[in-house]
């Protein structure tokens, strides 16, 4: 570490290198209070706020007793994390697992329910087998009950599933002994029939076109104004679950039936996320994604024991811990109705990510989308992701600080500083190939630093268009790596050779001299779009 600061005291008396533009005028710092307030209503329901986080069954399969569960229990739990909404499809493991969870769950004092996954259970025909399956798991002690003027409710969600008879759902469950539901599925204002339901789960955590892509031909649909969509669609005593992401990108080709290939704008999204949660203070948060590798929105570790349809290609060596440390004092603003994560700082941390290619970089010859492939879902495209312009090549930083600090970043020989304030902020600036380095200092005297384990590289990783981030901190996380279940299906699809193994290395890369510099102080800018 101590090359990398002498560099910066080097360059930092004014000399540079290099005859590069300024970059000054590149740097995107982001305030914290950046969101327009007005935008969204502050509501609260009778039962007090509530964090959960989705969790896809489909992709444990491989797991056998309930202990498989209790790492993701207890780093949940210890996150704020109230429950775990288990997302399940109609596989023949699913009671099993179901069991298994509810059981590690109740043995680590968590709380989980069941999700419905609409792509699987049909919303026509399957509404009394619903009702069964909620009723089949409403006694168990981890069932999440929430608390309405008095009476305790089962607490039951989905993924889609507009259409579905929630009177026969009721009765269902009635006749085998559970009567009060809280039935809050992803119905969809304007398409469900959102009268007859509790609550209402919004998945679209990105923003988008109004058509499940990123944002093109000047649609622009943000999340908040799919909060607000929810907000006027819902009475007041219905409980809206807002959701929270911090990434989307796929990129399924030939090698699965379900070919997609496509990105939301994620880049800031985490941190502005949540600070719009903390403005708007919805009775309950939904985090999008626990454990979806396929679609890189997962929090969870790597390490969390999964199966691999091949997502692996872009999930190995990205873990995505840091974000479970932004996430951790948000939830508890969240739930304080505080508006600021700031004293919920305990110990100083910089989180920062980035994808580890530039965009422009052509994968085509050697990408796994190159070819034709199976498109009924309209998610299908050749190449880079659909909507990959929406990404920045940016470096983002989210120092969280327990006393205000100078963060210096350096991308592949290009450093910036900044003055940080105590509490969160976050900075983006543009990502240069090579190594990644990054030191918080005060007083001009080092507190911590780090060089990423992971370089930003100018060749295809695996042969293909990664869209995929890789996070890390300062201090350097544990170790996460994908098991060998998590990587069974990576060579499938691929043109290039490519070992499914983990291949971070232990000890980072040499950081890079830096050959320019330039600072930058906190200015309260717009979010970008
Ligand atoms: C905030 O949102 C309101 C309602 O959409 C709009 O009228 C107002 O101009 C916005 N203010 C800012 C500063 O963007
Ligand atoms: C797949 O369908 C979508 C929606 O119709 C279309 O925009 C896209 O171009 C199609 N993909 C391919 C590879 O043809």
């Amino acid at each position: 570490m101590k090359p990398f600061i002498l560099s910066f005291i080097l360059f930092s008396s004014g000399i540079l290198a290099t005859t590069r533009a300024s970059p000054a005028a590149n740097v995107k710092t982001y305030a914290i209070h950046s969101t327009n307030k007005s935008l969204v209503v502050s509501r609260q329901t009778s039962s007090s706020k509530l964090v959960f986080c989705h969790f896809m069954i489909g992709v444990v399969s491989d797991r056998t007793s309930s202990s498989d569960y209790d790492a993701d229990m207890q780093r949940a739990k210890s996150l704020g994390i109230d429950a775990f909404a288990l997302n399940i499809g109609t596989d023949s493991y699913t009671d099993t697992q179901l069991g298994y969870a509810y059981e590690s769950a109740a043995n680590n004092d968590m709380s989980v329910f069941i999700s419905f996954d609409f792509n699987w259970w049909d919303a026509t025909s399957d509404a009394a087998a619903v009702g069964t399956k909620i009723a089949q798991y409403a006694g168990l002690s981890a069932q999440l009950l929430v608390d309405v003027d008095g009476t305790s409710y089962v607490f039951a969600s989905s993924f889609a599933g507009d259409g579905l008879n929630v009177v026969t759902v009721r009765s269902t469950a009635s006749a085998a002994g559970f009567s009060d539901i809280y039935f809050a599925p992803n119905f969809h204002p304007g398409v469900g029939d959102l009268s007859v339901i509790d609550g209402a789960l919004n998945w679209l955590a990105w923003e988008n076109d109004g058509d499940n892509k990123a944002p093109q031909g000047g649609v622009v649909v943000t999340v908040l104004e799919g909060d607000q969509k929810y907000e006027s669609a819902l009475s007041t005593t219905q409980g809206y679950i807002a959701p929270a992401s911090a990434w989307f990108s796929t990129h399924f080709g030939p090698e699965v039936t379900y070919s997609k290939n496509w990105v939301f704008p994620s880049d800031l999204l985490w941190y502005m996320r949540w600070l719009e949660i903390l403005e708007m203070q919805p009775p309950f948060v939904e985090i999008v994604t626990w454990n979806d590798y396929g679609e890189s929105h997962y929090i969870g570790p790597l390490s969390s024991p999964h199966t691999d349809d091949g997502s692996s290609k872009w999930v190995n060596d990205m873990p995505h811990n840091g974000w479970l440390d932004i996430a951790k004092p948000f939830i508890s603003a969240y739930k304080a109705g505080a508006s600021s994560p700031n004293s919920y700082i305990t110990s100083d941390e910089i989180i920062y990510w980035y994808r580890i290619t530039p965009k422009d970089l052509d994968c085509d010859s050697t990408d796994t989308t190159m070819v034709a492939a199976n498109n009924d879902t309209g998610n299908y495209f050749e190449g880079r992701p659909n909507g990959y312009d929406t990404m920045a090549d940016d470096v983002f930083v989210v120092p969280l600080l327990t006393a205000a600090g100078s963060i210096t970043v350096n991308t592949g020989a290009m450093e910036y500083t900044f003055n940080a304030p105590a509490g969160a902020s976050a900075f983006s600036v543009p990502f240069e190939v090579g190594a990644q380095s990054f030191a918080l200092s005060r007083n001009g005297a080092e507190v911590m630093s780090a060089t990423s384990l992971k370089v930003i590289q100018n060749t295809c990783p695996c042969g293909i268009y990664n869209f995929n981030a890789y996070v890390g901190t300062v201090p350097e996380g544990t170790r996460d790596v994908l098991g060998a279940d998590g990587l069974a299906s990576l060579t499938n699809g691929l043109k290039v050779a490519c070992e499914p193994t983990p291949s971070l290395p232990v000890t980072p890369p040499a950081s890079t001299v830096a050959t320019a510099t330039s600072s930058a102080t906190v200015a309260a800018t717009s979010p970008p779009v």
